[in-house]
């Protein structure tokens, strides 16, 4: 439901005023973000949001607040997510549709660990076609997948922001908080070494494919994801401004 306006501070609505005026000038874009568990698609999803103007719509998320909440979604989700599997196609088929109609998403959308299998991809196209539009553009973070054990043991997240650090290469200014709220950072539950297995087996074998099904639409661009983050964001940008 839509927020009372008389209860929103005027600093807030300035700040949304000048937002939507900046957002105006943007072109629209619908963007997928394909990579495996570790390899930056989470870290990059905030600042394409930002300069873009589009929405991020991350189903991991989604679905880990399902589960805190224990809605049913949630319920159905929860033994799939901390054995690193993926949860069945008709559950986050479901959250996209409802979410694709968020004002937010007026201009476009990242979607950041959807589609992750080939009916997922097959039934996105549908809706999309439903909405008279189609992906613009998917960027795949290829990444060896030696690097990325480091990366999800050391990860940290703040879970209301989504801000997520490394203990190793984005520390918080103090440990265990968060820089902006000064809250405490956790650790997902599937960030293990042994998940992380279950998790890579499912991207080679069920997402992997996803990949050569947008290559044949040629849509796909790699990104060097094993660069620093600032490089990795240099390669989107370019990406996203051709
Ligand atoms: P999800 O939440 O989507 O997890 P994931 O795909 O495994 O991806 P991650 O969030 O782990 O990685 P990321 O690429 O975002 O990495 P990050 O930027 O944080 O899914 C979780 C589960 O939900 C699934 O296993 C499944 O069960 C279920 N699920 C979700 N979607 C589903 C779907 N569509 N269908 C079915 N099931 C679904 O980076 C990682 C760390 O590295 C961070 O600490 C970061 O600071 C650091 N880092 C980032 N970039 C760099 C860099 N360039 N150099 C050095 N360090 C870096």
């Amino acid at each position: 439901m839509a927020a009372n306006l008389e209860d929103v501070s005027s600093i807030d609505l300035m700040t949304e005023l000048l937002r939507r005026m900046k957002c105006s000038s943007k072109r629209d874009e619908r963007l997928i973000l394909v990579g495996p568990p570790g390899s930056g698609k989470g870290t990059q999803s905030p600042l394409i949001k930002d300069e873009y103007c589009l929405c991020h719509l991350a189903t991991g998320d989604m679905l880990r607040a399902a589960v805190a909440a224990k809605t049913p979604l949630g319920v159905k989700a929860k033994e799939a997510m901390e054995k690193g599997e993926l949860v069945s196609d008709d559950l986050v088929v479901g959250i996209i549709d409802e979410a694709l109609n968020k004002p937010s998403c007026q201009k476009g959308f990242i979607l950041d660990g959807f589609p992750r299998t080939v009916v997922q991809a097959q039934k996105l196209d549908e809706m999309l076609e439903k909405r008279g539009t189609k992906i613009d553009k998917v960027l795949n973070f290829a990444i060896d997948d030696a690097i990325l054990e480091e990366r999800i043991t050391g990860r940290w997240i703040h879970p209301s922001s989504g801000r997520t650090y490394h203990t190793k290469f984005a520390p918080p200014k103090a440990p265990g908080v968060d820089d902006v709220t000064g809250e405490p950072l956790i650790q997902r539950k599937d960030d293990t070494a042994a998940v992380l297995k279950s998790r890579l087996e499912a991207f080679h074998r069920q997402t992997e494919p996803v990949i050569d099904y947008y290559a044949k639409k040629n849509v796909v661009t790699n990104i060097q994801a094993e660069k620093q983050p600032m490089e990795v964001s240099e390669q989107v940008h370019k990406t996203l401004s051709s």
